[in-house]
């Protein structure tokens, strides 16, 4: 328990990493839970003994892209001052609403350029912070529940990631890769899903993830699938993780914030992630901002409650 506090000293870029957040005013019990618990990571990081640079969600921030879950977003992040940039991933639930995709996208933009200062007219765009690129990728269509970029978008990714020469990337999409973190078993609780594309980015998946391995030092994150934090031992038992390395590039899939997660070894409701930029290594921190604890019982990767990556320079 305490406040967050970077690992190291010399830390150059420090991020809050939520995903589905799920605010929701016609929440099944109360739209006061997934308030509570987003609430809880916004005061944890605007009380962080080092400011937070980004707070950012990878999608779902809402369960449906309305004007009224919106207004709640909004009202939230009125509340704190959780970092110097907040940054929203649209998810598929945001590109859902009673007039269909194009309200809920006009919805998403007008909200989250509101929320976060920001200009943007798509739901793919990306952020120069200390001099790391922040990029964030979205749906162009009404997808359903996987991800379709198009070629564009494609196009500039692969740019976006040549303009980084190497220096650490952090590509954030609400689905991961196909067929990573156990997908698609992991994709429902029921762990009965046998189309291999459930839950993952669909039919570009192949080839977005040909441009990350082309690239050095990129970490992918993701969520979607409410999976639990799974670490060495899921890994070992089971195959998959909440982190994997495949052909060098970290792919990083985190729980949901405030609706249930399934698989994994710690399910528990209210957990994102810490990121911690130095000089020579990146230091991804799993984190329980309801109880204001890094996890200490999942052990990620060599023993260690966290995975800390020396950068490839
Ligand atoms: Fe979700």
């Amino acid at each position: 328990m305490g406040k967050i506090k970077p690992l190291y000293e010399g830390v150059r870029l420090l991020c809050v990493i939520t995903t589905d957040n799920h605010i929701d005013a016609k929440h099944s019990v109360s739209p006061g839970i997934p308030l509570w618990f987003n609430g809880r990571a916004l005061k944890d990081s605007q009380q962080s003994k080092t400011p937070v640079d980004v707070f950012l969600t990878i999608g779902d921030t809402t369960s449906r892209g309305s004007v009224e879950n919106w207004e709640l977003v909004k009202g939230l992040f009125a509340k704190y001052r959780p970092a110097k940039q907040v940054l929203l991933t649209v998810g598929n639930h945001d590109l859902w609403a009673d007039g269909g995709f194009e309200e809920a996208l006009k919805n998403y933009l007008d909200y989250s350029n509101l929320i976060c200062g920001t200009d943007h007219e798509k739901t793919w765009f990306s952020h120069t912070v200390n001099g790391y690129k922040l990029i964030f990728l979205g749906n162009t269509t009404d997808a359903g529940c996987e991800a379709h970029l198009g070629r564009e978008q494609i196009e500039w990714l692969k740019a976006e990631l040549d303009a980084a020469e190497g220096r650490p990337a952090f590509v954030f999409c609400h689905q991961s890769l196909n067929r990573k973190h156990g997908l698609p078993v992991t994709w429902d609780a029921s762990g009965k899903s046998e189309d291999p594309l459930d839950g993952g980015l669909g039919e570009e998946s192949d080839e977005v993830e040909a441009i990350l391995k082309a690239h050095k030092n990129v970490f992918y994150f993701s969520g979607h699938s409410h999976m639990g934090i799974g670490g060495e031992n899921c890994l070992k038992e089971n195959g998959y993780s909440s982190f994997e390395n495949d052909g060098g590039v970290e792919l990083v899939n985190l729980p949901s914030m405030a609706c249930g997660n399934h698989h994994g070894e710690d399910k528990s409701t209210g957990v994102g992630c810490v990121l911690e930029v130095y000089d020579d290594r990146v230091v991804l921190r799993p984190r329980n901002f309801a109880k204001r604890a890094y996890n200490g019982k999942v052990m990620i990767r060599d023993g260690k409650p966290y995975l800390e990556k020396m950068l490839d320079l």
